[in-house]
């Protein structure tokens, strides 16, 4: 995979003119995957999306959808008519919700006549740690219950995953070539870790075996996104992951 393809940049921000101004400053910057997520959907709405296509731009839809079936299947069908590149929904909903979801996104698509967004469940917010799973009465590793849930999407026949670079190696090994991991908590050496509690840099997120590398901060936030953004691309141009 080309670095332009592994990058998302996640666009978290108000409005539509800042969403597009930044998709229009990184575009030329090799930028081509832009994360939509519940600030930016719930101020603007769909529109923001065409105008990302416009740009040259395609979205992750990163909603988390969590809720009973019927209604996680009926919001993935709609996300689907969008025409999304990639969205996600919670593992945690369990496997009757994420098998709805995925015939329903497949429905929807094979009657539109267009590609299905990729799938992916998330395993483990990355703003996590051991002492939060401990608090919701989990008795497990967070690396166990992390593991757990991407084998239990992988069964239900989910595209891949959402988690954190430091589990990306044994979700690799567990779940075998070809189930897509994606990995936010990126945070380039110098940059601070913000809520982010389980990081690791672009270069080790990929030479870990992460597909996709979802960037907000250390690059929305900076001074210079377009430099930032190409710093990243020269960092994980020559990784290729560790097997
Ligand atoms: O600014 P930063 O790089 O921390 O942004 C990370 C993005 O990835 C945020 O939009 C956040 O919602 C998202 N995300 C995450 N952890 C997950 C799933 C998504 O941080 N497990």
């Amino acid at each position: 995979m080309k670095p332009s393809e592994r990058l998302i940049v996640a666009l978290d921000v108000q409005g539509p003119e800042e969403a597009l101004g930044l998709v229009k400053t990184l575009v030329p910057a090799g930028v081509s995957r832009f994360k939509v997520g519940l600030e930016l959907f719930t101020s603007c709405g769909s529109s923001v999306l065409e105008g990302i296509r416009r740009a040259g731009g395609e979205v992750f839809l990163d909603l988390k959808l969590h809720d009973i079936p019927n209604t996680v299947a009926r919001a993935a069908a709609a996300a689907t008519r969008l025409g999304v590149w990639m969205m996600n929904l919670h593992i945690q909903g369990g496997s009757s919700m994420m098998r709805q979801a995925l015939i329903s996104v497949r429905e929807e698509a094979k009657k539109r006549r267009i590609q299905p967004p990729l799938l992916v469940g998330v395993t483990v917010l990355t703003s996590m740690a051991e002492k939060d799973l401990m608090d919701l009465g989990l008795r497990k590793t967070l690396k166990d219950q992390v593991l757990d849930l991407a084998k239990l999407a992988k069964s239900v026949g989910l595209d891949g995953i959402v988690a954190s670079p430091r589990e990306a190696k044994v979700i690799r090994w567990a779940c075998g070539e070809g189930f897509l991991i994606v990995t936010p908590g990126i945070r380039p050496k110098e940059s601070t870790e913000d809520d982010q509690q389980r990081t690791a840099t672009p270069s080790e997120a990929i030479q870990a075996g992460a597909d996709y590398i979802v960037v907000g901060r250390p690059i929305i936030s900076n001074a210079d996104p377009a430099g930032a953004a190409k710093a990243i691309l020269t960092e994980i141009s020559p990784c290729d992951p560790v097997k």
